[in-house]
């Protein structure tokens, strides 16, 4: 299609929740240019406005519909202005909330769910005609296909600037958390071909992408036929991109312990590229929770990995998720959770009170545990985990580390850059290294990043307090 100046339209997309939310609001960018429609900076001047949202957490359908009443307001101006603005609400809540989201809000043009985007152009044009559209099919192979071909025609901008760039692999859930809700908002467990995969890390990789990371909601569940003809395990994978040119860093995330494969441990072992994080997350650290919340492994098996991984990989910095207050959830449960902190040696960990979805099993568990202990449980886990991630960074000073410099710092002559273990550095550098990896020595830490001298090249640069970086 041919675009005229005056067919150009804006489009607004706010993005809640997680990196694939991240990736998938950037697809939907991509699919819109050629209908015309270009990026702008809010919801005033666009024609267009999605709202790309997350049902992960407390009360998310409900700030989803007061944002919503927000957007008609401008809607309406908008309209009285002469101007036609359509709404378009996208991702998990979307998903879940399908027809009920049109008859809530009738400003609502458009529902679009996460397996069903790619139809957003053809959605966006029929909008202006009829009622509202609803589309929530589960429809990934036609979705995979479709970002394939978008990504072959048109250069992709990458998400967490210019040398960092998440890919999603893999999507969808077939664990059945009794807590969660990604397994009817997502679908099944699908995965994206090799072929794709390595097309998209290399053209990445052209434009100057040195860090990839793949996701997925159980992003080691992925597996595909390899050129050979076997199957591929994530691990796998993860070699054959690191032999893509100028791709010098791999990540992935979030996995399920049930499908640490031992080619994926290799991969820790064997492979520079792929930097020692794991966000490993395990819910609980009893096991009688663990088993009313379905998550097929136990505390020791759990644990046994854990060193197994460590094994493969010393330096490994392991990261976990966790639930307080699931329904039967005990004092003594609760000990074992805080026990396991220790015990698995996490150097980073987020923890949520839990909080019940409609449709999963758990919401409607006769034991709720009420709010005011599971306020008190999550205070004494979040000082625990807080404290433990202190003595992770504590024990990273003095060592020099390979930064991959992403952006300009908010302080002049500052930049920020990407230690292996995820954690940020802030260092005294020109903007001109933003793009290259070097070797930082690290001198301080404050409560989410290091501070550190730039040892490389022999820049006689000041590492920034880590009192001034928290500034
Ligand atoms: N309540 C609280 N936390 C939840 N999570 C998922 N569902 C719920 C829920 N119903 C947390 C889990 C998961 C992370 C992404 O969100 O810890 O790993
Ligand atoms: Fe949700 Fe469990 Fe699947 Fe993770 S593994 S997405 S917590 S159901």
């Amino acid at each position: 299609m041919k675009i005229t100046g005056e067919d150009l339209k804006g489009v607004f997309i706010k993005t809640y929740g997680c990196q694939m939310n991240v990736y998938d609001s950037e697809r939907m960018t991509d699919m819109l240019a050629p209908a015309g429609y270009t990026p702008v900076a809010g919801p005033e001047t666009a024609d267009l406005i999605v709202l790309n949202t997350c049902h992960i957490r407390e009360k998310a359908a409900e700030k989803v519909y007061s944002e919503l009443g927000r957007m008609r307001e401008w809607k309406e101006a908008a309209s009285r202005a002469g101007r036609r603005v359509t709404i378009a609400v996208a991702g998990c809540v979307a998903q879940a909330e399908g027809e009920e989201m049109v008859r809530r809000q009738p400003a609502v043009d458009i529902v679009v769910g996460p397996q069903s985007y790619h139809r957003l152009p053809a959605l966006v044009a029929r909008a202006p005609f009829g009622r509202p559209l609803v589309e929530t099919e589960f429809a990934v192979a036609e979705k995979f296909a479709t970002l394939d071909g978008v990504e072959g025609r048109r250069p992709l901008r990458t998400s967490k600037g210019p040398v960092a760039a998440y890919l999603t692999v893999q999507e969808g859930c077939d664990k059945f958390c009794t807590f969660c809700v990604v397994p009817y908002t997502r679908g099944a467990e699908i995965s994206r071909s090799v072929a794709a995969i390595v097309a998209e890390a290399t053209r990445l990789a052209g434009e100057g992408v040195r860090e990839v990371t793949l996701l997925g909601q159980n992003v080691n569940a992925w597996h595909g036929a390899g050129p050979e003809g076997r199957d591929w395990g994530l691990g796998r994978l993860l070699f054959r991109l690191a032999e893509i040119r100028g791709l010098d860093r791999l990540r992935y995330m979030t996995s399920h312990p049930v499908d640490m494969a031992d080619d994926l441990i290799e991969a820790h072992r064997d492979l520079d590229a792929l930097m020692p994080y794991l966000h490993l997350p395990v819910q609980s650290g009893s096991d009688r929770v663990l088993a009313a919340m379905n998550r097929r492994h136990t505390r020791a098996g759990y644990l046994r990995l854990v060193d197994k991984v460590r094994s493969a990989r010393s330096d490994i910095a392991i990261a976990g998720d966790f639930i307080v207050g699931f329904p039967g959830e005990t004092e003594a449960d609760f000990a074992d959770t805080l026990s396991i902190v220790d015990a698995a040696g996490y150097a980073a960990a987020f923890s949520f009170k839990y909080s019940p979805r409609p449709g999963t099993p758990a919401a409607t568990a006769a034991d709720q545990v009420p709010e005011a202990v599971k306020n008190e449980r999550l205070l004494r886990l979040q000082a625990l985990i807080a404290d433990r991630q202190t003595a992770f960074m504590a024990s990273r000073i003095g060592v020099e580390a390979e930064v991959l410099f992403e952006r300009p710092g908010r302080h002049a002559g500052q930049i920020i850059g990407r230690s292996p273990w995820l954690l940020p550095v802030h260092v005294a550098a020109p903007e001109t290294l933003i793009g290259t990896i070097g070797r930082v020595r690290l001198t301080g830490a404050s409560a989410n990043s290091f501070s550190g001298t730039f040892a490389m090249r022999g820049v006689a640069a000041e590492a920034l307090s880590a009192a001034e970086v928290a500034a």
